[in-house]
């Protein structure tokens, strides 16, 4: 691995968590709320790359909207208006998990910039992120909006490439979805996987450089065993 300048990280998942909008879904569908979100998030996961597929872009809020729209047909689950836009607004504040805010500290120390790259839209990851109070850890926030389509399309990886003004041999791609994992490993970043849940990696022809299981393993990682 080259020397490594700066990191990238992906929001959903990796820096995030999108089921801590569980606990809303339970307060109007009583005891369904994780089954809600694991089938919310995967629907929404699937329309963002069919939309890619079928080449019609549309903004990261109405993929959500639509697929909860869908889990609730799914689910035989009545939803109101009301319930809808206020679990679509629940997306937009979703909460860092608790190790992030530290780990994010002790990178920035290290003077490595530090970058989002998401499916979000600019107004989603500026919500998502400000709600946290963690903008101040990062030198840029970069939506796909700016391409009209979904990760893992490469104009998305290029597209963070350019605004980091490094060659992506120098930038460490952190996710811990692993389908964005493999789309950015296939672009050429060095990739690091956030393997959270103790997960098999994808069958995507690639593999990640390095494996962690929470995001505070990777500045003693990036500070013992990578040149920078
Ligand atoms: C992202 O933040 C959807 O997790 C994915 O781009």
């Amino acid at each position: 691995m080259k020397a490594i300048k700066g990191i990238i990280f992906d929001l959903y998942g990796t820096l995030y968590d999108v089921h801590s909008v569980a606990r809303h879904c339970s307060e109007h569908f009583p005891g369904r709320g994780l089954e809600i979100s694991m089938i919310w998030r995967q629907k929404q996961l699937e329309y963002t790359w069919l939309r890619s597929l079928m080449g019609h872009y549309l903004p990261f809020e109405e993929a959500t909207d639509d697929a909860l729209r869908y889990t609730c047909s799914h689910l035989k689950l009545m939803l109101t208006n009301d319930v809808r836009t206020t679990l679509c607004n629940e997306y937009l504040k979703i909460q860092p998990y608790p190790e992030v805010p530290a780990a994010l500290a002790e990178l920035q120390a290290m003077d490595l910039p530090l970058a989002i790259l998401s499916n979000g839209s600019v107004r989603s990851i500026h919500s998502v992120v400000s709600h946290s109070g963690l903008e101040g850890h990062f030198a840029h926030l970069i939506s796909v909006e700016h391409v009209k389509v979904f990760k893992p399309h490469p104009d998305v990886y290029a597209l963070a490439e350019n605004t980091m003004g490094l060659h992506r041999s120098e930038i460490l791609f952190v996710s811990s979805n692993a389908w964005d994992a493999s789309g950015a490993r296939h672009f050429g970043y060095p990739v690091c996987w956030v393997n959270r849940a103790d997960s098999s990696f994808e069958e995507l022809g690639q593999q990640p450089d390095h494996i962690v299981s929470r995001l505070d393993d990777l500045p003693l990682w990036l500070g013992q065993a990578v040149p920078r």
